[in-house]
């Protein structure tokens, strides 16, 4: 038996309440009632308390599901998270891309707010996060084993009987695709969120609480954090990474991303500018703008799912992150070679502050395995934007990413990847063997055909090409005068520094000192922020060294 709407209307004002509490009731009337429970509700007192108790308790809202990323944690008022943290110990343990070093930072942001702390030291956590890489197998395998690592920490701390019991969480792009996997293979990972659901966190936190595996790996069509001001793991670097957006829609066929990362998104342009405004008030000296596909997008004040209307063209933004403050060197990744802006080698070219080097990934040196890539661009019209590029910045670094071993890839077509490079120069390349990838294209269309073996043998001969190449583009530069960011000390020497000069290349240098501004006849140390000129003296196939700075 329904209850009748218009007897709840009249009970919900008969009590006085708000049209909160009249709406909530609304809902009454779908609840079955028994005759007997509909004439003790409605007669007097018992009506009253019955009505009272049903008003009191949880609310409709509460068993609505929002979009995981409206969902803050103050949505959930039976679970009061916000102060969760308990200034619980969190370890971060990142792998993969830039774009994870970003993401890490987000999700610090969201941890600290919520009373968390970071620890450097992973016998001390209380909750260990693992931010994975699934780009390629090897990736993969890693985490795995660091799985297996950090299990062996918790029986160990378990035996101890230290409380409470260690968390492990697995975030990013391996979480998003393997979700299934990992909780059926690793029965110790507690959380596993997805690269659009750390907002969630502190609830999915809260939730193994109870020794309960939390998850959330929904992919998000707007979501880009542009309300979290990220902080920096490493808060006294002078360098540091801003993300101007998120996903990728280019479907190259042997790539992964955009399934793990989902639909390309811009970041809304005043988050990024206030954020850029932010970073140089604490000083930092050179940022670099990341995204997987960073010509397609038009950025706005909104949040964007892909447009091609209104908003910024990225030149537009490029120029005014340079305008924030000249002091700071901009770098960016990456553009795609398949249409590259004009206008943005133009605005390299006026302005100081943006680094003369690009990032022009070409994965292959053959026509044909870049169109089985899905690359849209060919062997020759590569060639071409490298040249038109080398006559606006002739002085222009050129980095690439190149693939060996894809499907169907004849020794002949990887020649013509062997000679690419030869051509092109480039003073930085990273170079990976093919490594079939669920999901993508090439899973479903191509057959992973190169022997593994040969796969490496490439691999080494890129490597051996490209080291002889660089070693000797770096030996032009003894002689010259370089100006570096100073970023801290050498690896190997706390009598040298090291820093990197406009080409991202590490220049070593010793300890020394540099005339005070505006005062010449005193001297102060160098210190990592500054910028200092450098003869180089020497040089390797990884970096250039010399033996005198100067301010
Ligand atoms: N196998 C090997 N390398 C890959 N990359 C992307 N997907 C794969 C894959 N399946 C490389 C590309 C890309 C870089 C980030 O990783 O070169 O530019
Ligand atoms: Fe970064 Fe790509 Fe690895 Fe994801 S799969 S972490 S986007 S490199």
């Amino acid at each position: 038996m329904r209850l009748n709407v218009k007897t709840i209307y009249a009970l919900c004002r008969r009590f006085d309440h708000c049209s909160q509490h009249r709406f909530n009731l609304r809902y009454l009337s779908t609840v079955e009632l028994s005759e007997q429970q509909k004439n003790k509700l409605e007669s007097g007192t018992v009506k009253r308390q019955a009505l009272k108790k049903l008003l009191d308790g949880p609310q409709l809202k509460d068993f609505i599901t929002k979009p995981q990323y409206e969902l803050a944690s103050e949505d959930v008022p039976y679970l009061d998270n916000t102060n969760f943290g308990h200034h619980r110990k969190v370890y971060f343990d990142v792998h993969g891309c830039q774009m994870n070093v970003n993401d890490t930072e987000i999700v610090w942001s969201i941890l600290k707010s919520h009373n968390y702390l970071k620890t450097d030291d992973l016998e001390d956590a209380d909750i260990v996060l693992v931010m994975t890489c699934a780009i390629r197998e090897g990736a993969e395998t890693k985490i795995w084993n660091k799985l297996e690592n950090l299990k062996g920490l918790r029986n160990k701390k378990i035996e101890k009987n230290i409380k409470p019991r260690m968390k492990i969480g697995i975030l990013g792009c391996m979480a998003e695709r393997l979700k299934e996997k990992i909780l059926e293979k690793e029965r110790t990972v507690d959380i596993i969120a997805g690269p659009d659901s750390y907002k969630d966190l502190p609830r999915l936190l809260a939730v193994t609480e109870n020794d309960q595996i939390a998850i959330n790996v929904l992919l998000s069509l707007d979501e880009t954090y542009a309300d979290i001001m990220p902080v920096r793991l490493n808060e006294n670097a002078v360098t540091a990474f801003v993300s101007i957006m998120r996903g990728c829609d280019n479907m190259c066929t042997y790539c992964i991303v955009p399934f793990t990362r989902g639909r390309e998104r811009s970041r809304p342009v005043s988050s990024i500018i206030d954020e850029l405004q932010y970073l140089s008030d604490q000083g930092v000296k050179e940022i670099t703008l990341l995204g997987q596909n960073l010509k397609d997008l038009r950025w706005l004040n909104l949040p964007v799912y892909k447009t091609k209307l209104g908003g910024l063209r990225f030149a537009d933004l490029l120029e005014k992150v340079a305008d924030v403050n000249p002091e700071i060197r901009i770098r960016f990744t990456s553009p795609h070679p398949k249409d590259f802006p004009d206008e943005v080698l133009q605005l390299i070219q006026e302005k100081p502050n943006i680094c003369q080097s690009l990032h022009l990934p070409a994965q292959s040196g053959n026509s044909n395995v870049l169109e089985r890539m899905r690359r849209g661009y060919t062997r020759e019209a590569y060639l071409e934007l490298v040249e038109h590029v080398r006559q606006i910045l002739p002085n222009v670094a050129i980095s690439s990413d190149f693939i060996c071993g894809f499907c169907g890839e004849t020794e002949e077509e990887f020649q013509d990847t062997l000679s690419l490079i030869e051509a092109v120069k480039y003073n930085t390349a990273y170079l990976f063997p093919y490594s079939m990838r669920e999901k993508t294209t090439a899973h479903r269309r191509y057959q992973d055909d190169v022997p593994q073996y040969i796969k490496q043998r490439r691999l080494d001969r890129m490597i051996h090409l490209y080291r002889g190449i660089v070693k000797s583009l770096n030996r032009q530069k003894i002689g010259q005068l370089q100006l570096v960011l100073v970023e801290g000390y050498s690896k190997r020497s706390k009598l040298h520094l090291a820093g990197r000069n406009d080409a991202n290349i590490k220049v070593i240098f010793p300890i020394g000192e540099i005339p005070v501004q505006d005062d010449s006849s005193s001297c102060r140390s160098i210190e990592p922020g500054d910028y200092i000129v450098v003869q180089i003296n020497d040089s390797t196939s990884q970096c250039v060294g010399t033996v005198s700075g100067s301010g």
